[in-house]
């Protein structure tokens, strides 16, 4: 089956602009993100569009409600034929169990994001979690998982970790992945492709660099090959 591990993140403003970088990419070699930005401007229009193009879409709006809201958006979001959702994991127990009891199990992946890529330690002070946050990240990592959920969003600085609590069917999705000498952005707990794949990381969730890239199929494939490449050694 084809597993493509990377999903390119369609952080833009329109529809006809993610079409432009979608349309130079290619289905066999990646899936795409679909967050807040372009859900917002585009709608669900937007997801049926690139699932029509062959993609299978990773709808990233991190739902973070009460749990009956939460249940009824997964619900909708999943019936727009998504390959994968998230909800955050800070919303508590009840709101993670009624996420999973509003999904058929096999179905879509239901993932939690633990905390943010762009949060370092001086973020959490700020809210009042004095904590590390790779201790942040296994507690929500554990609730994600005694609550039934397929897997966990959490920066490649973690996974390691992760993929050694929680085992091999917990799914790892690791955003804040650039590669050596990328630009860092605003993100924070970053790693290259190399380094999320020989923490276990499952799917890389790349943006800016391939997005900015000059000819951003290149890159995807470059990518792609650094991702191989460990995966052989793994
Ligand atoms: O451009 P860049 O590679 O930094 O994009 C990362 C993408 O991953 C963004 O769409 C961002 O919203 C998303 N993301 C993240 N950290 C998380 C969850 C999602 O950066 N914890």
């Amino acid at each position: 089956m084809n597993d493509p591990r990377i999903i390119v993140a369609l952080d833009f403003s329109s529809k006809e602009q993610a079409s432009i970088l979608a349309g130079e990419l290619d289905p066999i070699l990646c899936r795409v993100k679909i967050g807040k930005e372009l859900f917002t401007a585009a709608g669900p229009e937007v997801v049926k569009i690139f699932i029509k193009k062959g993609f299978e879409v990773f709808l990233d709006l991190k739902f973070h409600d009460i749990p009956n809201t939460v249940a009824n958006a997964c619900r909708v979001a999943t019936d727009l034929g998504v390959w994968m959702i998230n909800v955050h994991a800070l919303g508590g127990k009840r709101m993670l169990m009624a996420a999973r009891d509003a999904l058929p199990l096999g179905g879509v992946k239901l993932v939690a994001v633990t905390l943010l890529t762009s949060m370092g330690p001086d973020d959490l002070e700020n809210i009042g979690l004095n904590n590390e946050p790779r201790n942040v990240v296994q507690n929500l990592a554990n609730l994600a998982h005694s609550c039934g959920l397929d897997g966990v969003v959490c920066s490649a600085l973690e996974a390691g970790q992760l993929r050694k609590e929680m085992g091999a069917d917990f799914c790892l999705v690791t955003p804040g992945i650039r590669p050596v000498d990328a630009l860092v952005d605003d993100q924070n707990r970053i790693a290259t492709p190399k380094m999320a794949i020989q923490n276990g990381a499952d799917y890389l969730v790349i943006g800016r660099p391939i997005s900015r890239a000059e000819n951003p199929l290149l890159m995807l494939k470059y990518l792609n090959k650094e991702i191989e490449e460990q995966l052989a050694v793994n």
